[in-house]
C-alpha cells in the first residue's frame, strides 16, 4: 500500500479556557522562554520535513494569537473552534485545504504540548502511515490508585497495558472526522481523537514517546516546560 505522507497537516486545537491553569491569559500564549507558548509548539511541529502545513483552532474571542501566516515558510491557517476539544478538532479538519482528500493522513496536536521531540514526531509519522493511525503515548509506570469522594485510595488497579495518551495522534482525514462526528451525535465527549477512533471499532497503535512531551497544565509546568525545551529538540 502506498504511504501517502506527502501533504501531512497538522491541526492544533488552542481554543481551551485553560481553566485548570486560571489566570486572565490563555495558557498557550503565556510567556515561555521569552515568546507565547504556542510558537514554540507550531515550530516543532513546523521544523519538521514532513509536515506541510498547520491549522490552529482559536477561540472565537480569542485576542491573544500572534496572527502568525507561516512558520517555517509553512502555511498557518486558522479556524474557530467549539465547546468541548472534539468540536475543536472538528472544526480544524473541515478548515483543511480542498487537496486533502479524506483518505489523507492528518496530524492532532494540543497547542499545550511545546516540547515534542523531532524524533518522536517522526516514528509517529512514518509508524502512523503503516499502521493506519496512531499516538504518541507511554505505558503507566506508576501504581494507580482509585480514590473515594475525600482523596482515600479505596483500591489499586492493574497497571499492565496501561498507557497514557499524548499527542501528536495521526489519523485519515475522512475516518477521524466521521469517528468525532458520531461520537458527537451520541453525546460522548472525546478526550483524545483515538477515543473517538476506538469508539468506532479502530485500534489506534500506541507509539512509544518520550515523557517530557507535557501537557501544561499547571503554572508549575510552565517551569518544567521552560527546563524542557532548552535540553530537548
Ligand atoms: O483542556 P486540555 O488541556 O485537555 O486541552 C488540550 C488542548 O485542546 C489544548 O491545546 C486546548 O486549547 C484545546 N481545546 C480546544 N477546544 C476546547 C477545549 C480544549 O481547542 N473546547
Amino acid at each position: 500500500m502506498a504511504i501517502d505522507v506527502n501533504a501531512l497537516w497538522c491541526v492544533v486545537p488552542a481554543a481551551g479556557r485553560g481553566a485548570r491553569f486560571g489566570g486572565e491569559i490563555p495558557k498557550q500564549y503565556l510567556p515561555l522562554a521569552g515568546r507565547p507558548l504556542i510558537l514554540h509548539t507550531l515550530e516543532r511541529l513546523a521544523a519538521h520535513p514532513r509536515v506541510t502545513g498547520l491549522v490552529v483552532v482559536l477561540a472565537a474571542q480569542d485576542r491573544w494569537w500572534p496572527q502568525v501566516g507561516e512558520i517555517n515558510g509553512k502555511p498557518v491557517r486558522t479556524a474557530v473552534g467549539g465547546s468541548e476539544r472534539g468540536d475543536s478538532v472538528l472544526a480544524g479538519l473541515r478548515a483543511l485545504p480542498d487537496e486533502i482528500d479524506e483518505t489523507q493522513f492528518v496530524l492532532v496536536h494540543d497547542a499545550a504540548r511545546p516540547c515534542l521531540r523531532y524524533e518522536d514526531l517522526g516514528r509517529l509519522i512514518a509508524e502512523g502511515a503503516r499502521s493506519g493511525g496512531a499516538l504518541l503515548a507511554a505505558p503507566l509506570r506508576d501504581t494507580l490508585k482509585r480514590a473515594n469522594g475525600f482523596n482515600r485510595s479505596i483500591e489499586t488497579e492493574a497497571r499492565e497495558a496501561r498507557w497514557r495518551a499524548f499527542t501528536p495522534q495521526m489519523f485519515r482525514r475522512g475516518e477521524l472526522m466521521a469517528a468525532l462526528e458520531a461520537a458527537s451525535a451520541r453525546g460522548v465527549i472525546v478526550t483524545d481523537e483515538a477515543m473517538a477512533m476506538e469508539l468506532v471499532g479502530h485500534k489506534p497503535m500506541l507509539i512509544e514517546g518520550a515523557e517530557d512531551n507535557i501537557k501544561v497544565t499547571t503554572p508549575a509546568d510552565l517551569k518544567l516546560a521552560e527546563f524542557l525545551l532548552e535540553k530537548t529538540t
